[in-house]
């Protein structure tokens, strides 16, 4: 018989969930939502994957939000036929935009500019269906997006409005710029920033005689500390399904609220240099350095025993491909660790560190059984 698979014995490096946090990540900010009346449409970017999916939605409407074409058509395949591809389109995402909503999924995209309605109308009549669009209006973050007081955001709400395959479902906005803040009190500013910004929008597009509807915005560092949602019909965050080490460091979770962690094993251990040398390097952790400069700066993420307990003072100072190397380390440390032994590390940057893994190696609390494997939808 084969033995039950356990983080005793699964290849390394491996990508583990830990169902229960991930479970209680989900309700908190379910319940968050909830109290202060809006809806979560969760990002799927961070888990892509269909059984994440299907917990963060637990008690919600049911709609998500994905990055890729790809992912939508994934979550489709698995039932979640509510998707809003909350990334201005291409002429490739695009096609595949309408070619999902011509089988019949309720897609919805985004749309800052004349070009890129352009794009998302002459797919959909290609295809012979209709997308939802709504205006991507930039708050502050000044990736993509209108700003909420340019001639622009009429123009393309007008625009998407005039569009026969086109139906104008709304505006949205990203507060992303909240990563860039240096405490709690910046974090709140710019939450009502993205809130005030993308209300505003929506009024305007409403004064000009037009529908809209929704009102999206969200990140996890805003969705995690905001209290006035007036005028927000939905929020988006994604990352807090998971939590990392970067989020702690903003204040959005704890650490023992990350459920997301990469098995590795021992492969060398140095007292000469006092060092450890892991099988997770820059491929099963990635090069994601955001938390560099900041006091509490985890390198590459920071070390855990198998069962996730941090191991105060280590981190992954340094990585090459597919060696870690965990520096300073005590002498004492040095003689309890042996060539063979696994450790578990805690991702800086959970999006990033996913990334390199087609699945998890699900656990529930700290025992070492693999109760399931949850593959994940990587790739454009
Ligand atoms: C448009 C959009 N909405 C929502 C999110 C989710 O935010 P977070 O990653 O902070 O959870 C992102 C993340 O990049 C995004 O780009």
């Amino acid at each position: 018989m084969e033995p039950s698979p356990s983080l005793e014995t699964v290849p390394t490096p491996a990508l583990v969930l830990d169902r229960g946090r991930c479970e209680r990540n989900a309700r908190r900010m379910g319940e968050r939502m909830a109290t202060r009346g809006v809806g979560l449409r969760p990002h799927l970017k961070t888990a892509k994957c269909a059984e994440v999916a299907a917990l963060a939605i637990r008690g919600h409407p049911g709609g998500v939000t994905v990055s890729t074409v790809r992912e939508a058509a994934w979550l489709a395949e698995r039932g979640l036929r509510d998707v809003r591809l909350a990334v201005c389109p291409s002429p490739t995402s695009a096609e595949g935009s309408a070619r999902l909503a011509a089988e019949g999924v309720r897609l919805s995209c985004l749309a800052d500019s004349l070009a890129g309605v352009a794009l998302l109308a002459e797919a959909a009549a290609r295809h012979g269906t209709r997308l939802a669009v709504l205006v991507e209006v930039d708050t502050g973050e000044h990736r993509t997006g209108v700003p909420p007081e340019s001639e622009a955001l009429l123009a393309v709400a007008r625009a998407v409005h005039a569009a026969p395959q086109l139906e104008l479902a709304g505006v949205l906005t990203h507060g992303g710029h909240a990563y860039g803040v240096a405490s709690r009190q910046e974090l709140a500013a710019v939450a009502e920033q993205e809130r005030a910004g993308v209300v505003a929008a929506a009024a305007r597009v409403r004064d000009a005689g037009l529908p809209c509807p929704e009102v999206s915005a969200g990140s996890t560092p805003t969705a995690s500390v905001v209290e006035d949602l007036s005028g927000v019909t939905e929020m988006r965050p994604g990352v807090y399904l998971f939590g990392d080490v970067f989020q702690a460091g903003l204040g959005t979770c704890a650490l023992d609220d990350v459920a997301l962690t990469v098995l590795t094993t021992v492969l060398a251990v140095r007292p000469d240099e006092g060092q450890l040398v892991l099988d997770a390097g820059g491929l099963a952790l990635s090069k994601d350095r955001s938390t560099s400069g900041r006091p509490d700066d985890a390198g590459y993420g920071l070390v855990c025993d198998l069962a996730g307990k941090v191991l105060p003072g280590l981190r992954v100072d340094d990585v090459h491909q597919e060696h870690g190397a965990v520096r300073h380390v005590p002498v004492e440390v040095l003689g309890r660790v042996q060539v063979g032994d696994r450790l578990r590390v805690l991702p800086v940057h959970a999006c990033m560190t996913a990334a390199a893994h087609d699945r998890y190696q699900v656990v529930d609390g700290d025992g070492p059984d693999v109760v399931a494997l949850w593959e994940r939808c990587n790739g454009w």
